[in-house]
């Protein structure tokens, strides 16, 4: 089977540390793979207005940020095709058709929709348009027959949503749509990476978040200030390691040749979280050794997005070429779709040969 993979970010802010860990590194991984067929990523900026309709020039201004992130992460146009939600036309025919699939109360019960109308304090307005994305989702995903997503855990309710959608559209009207699978990053740590403050996920709303172009001194700020162990005070003291921010991250960003360029004294992170379990390693060392493995990270993705920062009106066409390619293969899906409904009357003769029988 051919393995089409599909995957969106809302450009609601730049991304941060905590998108490249639970899903953008894990996508260019998969580009470099070559294990696929086709590979889309979409800035679904529709989506985002689903929430920020009163606020649009939000969403505008970080199509560009996202797209920048995208490129500077390594994701390569030649292998991927980027695009914008909004300048798909076929994407918002599809959901219309969609939303006969799909009951009021269905979509009340979606889990992730229904954090996010407590958490955005929709209560009892709740837009029509922010409750129905789930079934524009299903829209983004079956138009391209993407059947792999790399998605945070809390998108499995919209890739279940999805399926109930083909099932019924293929139920009624003939197989048309495709079935397809979510794939969640490996552990649990990395689909929601926690602020810097160890409060809560990272977040552009909480504000403890580490962008992609974040500068060096930012990143160093950052770290500096990071959630350590409130009781770790003296270099002597025993430290915690658990829910320790700088173990934390340094677990997610550690590569094999980490300690012998940065801290040799020691050879892995388990003789580290030791010392600092039995006392005697102080905050600003560990706070350093994870400044340069940050740095070792972000250092090419900050170069990358000046290289294309300084030729922004190339990305301004990788964004649409990338768009008229999406168009292409979501206008197939739609014609088939319309067909399969029976609502396209100008493609072929059918319609006319119909009507000139009966009158
Ligand atoms: N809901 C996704 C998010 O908030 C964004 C998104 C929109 C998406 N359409 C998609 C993700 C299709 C995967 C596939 O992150």
């Amino acid at each position: 089977m051919n393995k089409i993979i599909l995957s969106g970010d809302r450009p609601t802010g730049r991304l941060h540390i905590g998108h490249y860990v639970g899903s953008l590194r894990n996508r260019v991984k998969m580009q470099n793979s070559s294990e696929y067929d086709k590979f889309y990523v979409m800035v679904a900026d529709a989506q985002a207005l689903t929430d920020n309709f009163d606020n649009p020039e939000k969403i505008r201004e970080n199509v560009i940020e996202v797209v920048l992130d995208y490129l500077s992460v390594g994701l390569d146009p030649q292998k991927v095709t980027i695009f914008i939600q909004s300048e798909v036309p076929a994407l918002t025919e599809l959901t219309f058709y969609y939303m006969n699939m799909v009951t009021l109360a269905r979509l009340m019960r979606n889990p992730t929709v229904k954090n996010e109308i407590a958490l955005r304090e929709f209560d009892k307005s709740i837009p029509s348009g922010f409750l129905n994305y789930p079934i524009s989702q299903a829209a983004d995903i079956t138009a391209f027959n993407a059947n792999c997503i790399p998605v945070g855990a809390d998108q499995l309710p919209m890739i279940e949503q999805t399926n109930e959608i083909v099932r019924k559209f293929n139920s009624i009207y003939g197989d048309v749509l495709v079935e397809t699978e979510g794939v969640v990053p490996q552990s649990a740590i990395e689909g929601r990476v926690p602020g810097i403050d160890g409060k809560s996920k990272m977040s552009k709303s909480l504000g403890n978040c580490i962008y992609l172009s974040d500068s060096p001194e930012e990143v160093k700020r950052k770290v500096m200030m990071m959630y350590t162990d409130p009781n770790h005070i003296k270099v002597s003291d025993p430290g915690k390691v658990e829910g320790n921010m700088v173990f934390l991250y340094l677990d997610l960003f550690i590569s094999d040749d980490s300690f012998v360029k940065y801290l040799p004294e020691y050879n892995n992170m388990e003789e580290l979280k030791t010392h600092y379990e039995k006392g005697g390693l102080g905050d600003v060392v560990i706070k350093r050794f994870l400044i340069n493995v940050l740095e070792d990270v972000l250092q090419p993705i900050r170069e990358r997005r000046k290289g294309y920062e300084q030729n922004i009106e190339l990305v301004y066409n990788i964004i649409k070429e990338g768009t008229e390619k999406a168009n292409i293969e979501a206008n197939k899906t739609l014609a088939k779709v319309k067909k399969a409904i029976g609502i396209s009357y100008f493609n072929d003769n059918s319609f006319l040969q119909e009507i000139k029988e009966k009158y």
